[in-house]
């Protein structure tokens, strides 16, 4: 089985994500061949202050809060990630950004997919932003993703109204599935050179 972790973005007061989150992983559920866990950083501690040197180089020493432990250990057994992202002022939210920056090798070679929604942009510009911040670390980012502008008229009842979007998040699961297979095998072939 290939360990799937979908990280609930947003954290905000009254925030879709979790609603998204949800029917995401009942895809990925279905689709076969995930190991499904959902991560809402509403439940993680994610202090903006981050310990003088760089998780980069600080390996399994770096000092974490204990309430960062269950997001850390999720990220590190991870073999493929799905990102669900709102879109803030054409970037994604501030609560993603806190959580990527205190970790690094656990995003290192592998694969992460997106589903953005928002206003009229759909988190297009989230999507863009953290597609260049996840090559920093060394994470592949997958092609194929889903994108949902004025969320608000798309869903109902917990369902994505368009009946072409369990294909097109199909389509997002294939390639996210491929992906984890090859990298994982690459992994365990020879460390990544980083
Ligand atoms: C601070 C803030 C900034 C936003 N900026 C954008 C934006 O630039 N583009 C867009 O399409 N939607 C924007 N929106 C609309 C959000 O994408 C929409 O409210 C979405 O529901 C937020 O996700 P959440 O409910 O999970 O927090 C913004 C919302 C907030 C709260």
């Amino acid at each position: 089985m290939t360990k799937l972790v979908i990280i609930v973005g947003s954290v905000r007061e009254g925030r879709f994500g979790p609603v998204v989150a949800s029917w995401v992983a009942g895809q990925a559920t279905a689709h076969g061949g995930f190991d499904v866990d959902v991560l809402d950083l509403a439940d993680v501690d994610i202090p903006l202050e981050l310990p003088a040197a760089s998780p980069k180089y600080a390996g399994d020493d770096y000092p974490r809060p204990a309430g960062m432990a269950a997001l850390t250990s999720a990220l590190t057994e991870a073999d493929a990630f799905i990102i669900v992202t709102p879109e803030y002022n054409h970037s994604y939210p501030a609560s993603l950004k806190a959580a990527i920056d205190w970790h690094f090798t656990q995003w290192t070679a592998k694969p992460v997919a997106f589903v953005s929604y928002g206003g009229a942009a759909g988190g297009r510009h989230a999507v863009l932003h953290l597609e260049n911040v996840l090559t920093e670390l060394h994470a592949v980012t997958i092609r194929d993703g889903l994108m949902f502008p004025m969320y608000y008229t798309a869903w109902e009842d917990g369902k994505p109204l368009d009946p072409a979007t369990p294909g097109y998040a199909k389509t997002m699961l294939d390639q996210l599935a491929w992906w984890a297979r090859a990298l994982k095998a690459a992994r365990e072939a020879e460390p990544y050179p980083a």
